[in-house]
Formats: C-alpha cells, structure tokens, sequence
C-alpha cells in the first residue's frame, strides 16, 4: 500500500449581509425536505452523483452504494445534523411523469457555529440547470433559520467545476488542507 495526497480547499461563505439571489430551476423539478424515510433516495442520488467524480476517489464510500447509504446513515444520526438544510431534488417527466431523483445535499453544525455542507451532488444528465446552486441556496437558508451566521464546505483542489461554482456563489477558500488516502500500489 502507499499513500497520496488530495489538495482540498476550505471554504466559507459569510451569511450575516444575506444570501446571493435565489435561482430558477425548471419547473418539472422539486425539493424534498429531509425525512429519513428518503434515506434510500438521498443514498442513491448520492452514488449516481459521485461514482466517476474525482471526490470517489477522495473518499472511496462515495464510489459505491453501500458506502452511500452507511455515510447517509452517519450524518443523519449525528446530534448536530441539520434536517432544514439536508434537501432531495426530484425530477418529474413531463410527457410520461415518471419520477427520478437527481440532486442532494446535506449538512450539519460545525463546533464553531457555522453550517458545514457535507456532500453535494447533482446526476449527470440534470447538471448545468443551477440545480446545484439552488441545493446550495436552500441549505443557506435552513443555516439562516438557524440562526448561522456562516457556510462552510471542503473541496478537492481538481474538482475545478465545483470550485468554480462556489466561488460564484461567493464561497472564499478559508485554509488549504490535503487528504491522505490510501491506494494499492498493484
Ligand atoms: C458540482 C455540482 C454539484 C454542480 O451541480 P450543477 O447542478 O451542475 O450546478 P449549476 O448548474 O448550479 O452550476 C454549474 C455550472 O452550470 C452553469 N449553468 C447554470 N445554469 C445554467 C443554464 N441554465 N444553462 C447552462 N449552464 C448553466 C453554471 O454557470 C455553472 O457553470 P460554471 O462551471 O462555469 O460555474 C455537480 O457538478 C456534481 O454533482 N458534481 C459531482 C459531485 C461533486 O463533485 N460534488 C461537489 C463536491 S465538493
């Protein structure tokens, strides 16, 4: 075995002069606040999301399904976890009305008040339509009714779409940390 290292950058964005504009989605979509009945579906939009990403790489629970569903578990047994900020975006065809889920997010509290977003994903075939800024959106707004001043997240330095994202949004990297994974030198 041998080790190697992801350059991962903090970011915060400060939340006490409001919130960026909220987006327009399209409307055959819809959020699902959190309800631990749809824990299934948050695992799954989870995986679809991140099993070709740089970060399945980071974390390698995120390459697979099981992993999905025990890291979903994790957060949402955690005493700071935050259900107002934790959202499942549904898809509903509009000619056959069949239902997909395509995009999760989820969150808890950090140790120094500030709302801390776990995992952001949006499936493949739904991206480009803001539908991460708006995950991004309303988990803000569940930090805000909670009286947060802050949103933090953690990102790999190559997942340069995100970064971009996020900068955007008004998200400035607060530290540089690097993750040591482990990988098989076979
Ligand atoms: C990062 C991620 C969540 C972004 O989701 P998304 O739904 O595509 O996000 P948005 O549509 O809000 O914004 C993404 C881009 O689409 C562009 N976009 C937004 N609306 C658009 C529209 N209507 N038409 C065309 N492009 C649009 C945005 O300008 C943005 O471009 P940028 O890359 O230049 O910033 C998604 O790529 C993803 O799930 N990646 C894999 C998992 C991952 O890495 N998660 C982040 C972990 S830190």
């Amino acid at each position: 075995m041998g080790v190697t290292y992801f350059k991962r950058f903090r970011m915060e964005l400060d939340l006490r002069d409001g919130l960026f504009p909220q987006p327009m989605v399209p409307s055959e979509y819809f959020t699902l606040l959190w309800d631990e009945n749809l824990i299934e579906q948050h695992s799954e939009t989870k995986f679809r999301s991140f099993r070709f990403e740089i970060d399945a790489n980071v974390f390698q629970c995120l390459g697979n399904r099981d992993g999905c569903r025990r890291l979903m578990g994790d957060i949402s047994r955690r005493s700071n976890f935050l259900p107002n900020s934790t959202i499942l975006i549904g898809h509903r065809d509009p000619d056959s009305g069949q239902v997909d889920y395509c995009g999760t997010i989820q969150a808890i509290r950090d140790n120094m008040n500030r709302g801390s977003i776990q995992n952001i994903g949006v499936t493949p075939e739904h991206r480009g339509m803001q539908l991460g800024t708006f995950l991004i959106y309303r988990a803000m707004q569940g930090f805000l009714s909670e009286g947060l001043q802050a949103g933090t997240l953690e990102v790999t330095a190559q997942n340069t779409k995100a970064l971009r994202l996020y900068e955007r949004l008004g998200f400035r990297v607060t530290r540089t940390v690097f993750k040591a994974v482990e990988v098989s030198l076979v």
